[in-house]
Order: C-alpha cells, then sequence, then structure tokens
C-alpha cells in the first residue's frame, strides 16, 4: 500500500522530467527552426532588391536624328507635343515643304518657335531629310 504512491510519484516526476525536457528541447529548438525561414526571407529580399537596383534596357525606337547645326535646336522644339517619329516617317522632302510643315506647327498649332529658330530647323531639316525640288 506505501509503495504505491511512492511509485507515482517516481513516475510522475519522471513523466514531468521528461515532459520539461520536451519543452525545453522544444523551446532550443523552435528559435532555431524559425531562423532559417526567416533568413531565407532576408535573402530573398537581398535578391529583390538587387534586382531593383540593376538597370532595366527598354526597348524603345525613337528614331536619332544626326548630330549638326540646329540638331539641338530642332529637338528641343519640335519634341514638344509629338515624338520626332511624327518627323522621321515623313519622305525627303523639299526645303519650300519642310518650311510649309513648320509653318504648320507655329500657326495651326501655335508652336513656340520664332522666325529665327524656324529658319534654323528648316535649314536642319532639309540638311538631313531633304531633297532637290
Ligand atoms: C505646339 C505643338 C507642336 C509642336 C511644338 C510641333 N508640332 Fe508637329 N504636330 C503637332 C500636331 C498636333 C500634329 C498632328 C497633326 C495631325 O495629326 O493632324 C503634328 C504633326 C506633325 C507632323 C506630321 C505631318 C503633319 O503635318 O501632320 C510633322 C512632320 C510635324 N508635326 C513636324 C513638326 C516639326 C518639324 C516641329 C518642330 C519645328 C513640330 N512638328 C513641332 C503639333 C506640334
Amino acid at each position: 500500500m506505501m509503495k504505491f504512491p511512492a511509485c507515482s510519484s517516481y513516475v510522475l516526476s519522471s513523466l514531468c522530467l521528461s515532459l520539461l525536457s520536451c519543452t525545453l528541447l522544444s523551446s532550443c529548438q523552435l528559435p532555431n527552426s524559425s531562423e532559417e525561414p526567416f533568413s531565407l526571407i532576408q535573402s530573398k529580399a537581398a535578391q529583390t532588391d538587387k534586382t531593383k537596383s540593376d538597370a532595366i534596357e527598354l526597348n524603345h525606337d525613337e528614331p536619332e536624328f544626326p548630330p549638326g547645326p540646329g540638331h539641338d535646336l530642332f529637338v528641343k522644339r519640335c519634341i514638344v507635343c509629338h515624338s520626332l517619329r511624327y518627323i522621321s516617317m515623313q519622305p525627303d522632302f523639299p526645303e519650300k515643304t519642310w518650311k510649309k510643315e513648320v509653318e504648320k506647327m507655329q500657326q495651326t498649332w501655335g508652336a513656340h518657335i520664332s522666325d529665327e529658330e524656324a529658319h534654323e530647323i528648316i535649314q536642319y531639316l532639309t540638311r538631313v531629310k531633304g531633297v532637290k525640288p
């Protein structure tokens, strides 16, 4: 009769011990097991950052006009309302057609281009996209 409580307290204490060690073990392992996903997340974030900082070259096909006198003024004045493609897709024109075209931009569409600037642009266009009349 006296042996049973002693036995049961032994069983209980060993149960407690094993429970405790289980808790200890799992509490020790918990930070460990949560550390890996965390570092994974971190390295993923680092990868994303790296991708973000990489330059992505977009495929753009803005036409290129050769440099020379009048080029910079032409680009500055004629890109205000539309792409330079509007101009590059035109056939080569004689000077008087370019003159008409630039005057149309001034008069019909209200382009802010002085007459001297218009002259310089017309000369440039006739040089790079001109044809004998
Ligand atoms: C104030 C705005 C504006 C500026 C600045 C401008 N354009 Fe335009 N341009 C237009 C508009 C609007 C059209 C479209 C007309 C249409 O679709 O009928 C156009 C169309 C054109 C076209 C297509 C053909 C045509 O006559 O419609 C050419 C060529 C052109 N522009 C050349 C020029 C050049 C060269 C310059 C610089 C000297 C220039 N544009 C600056 C407004 C502008």
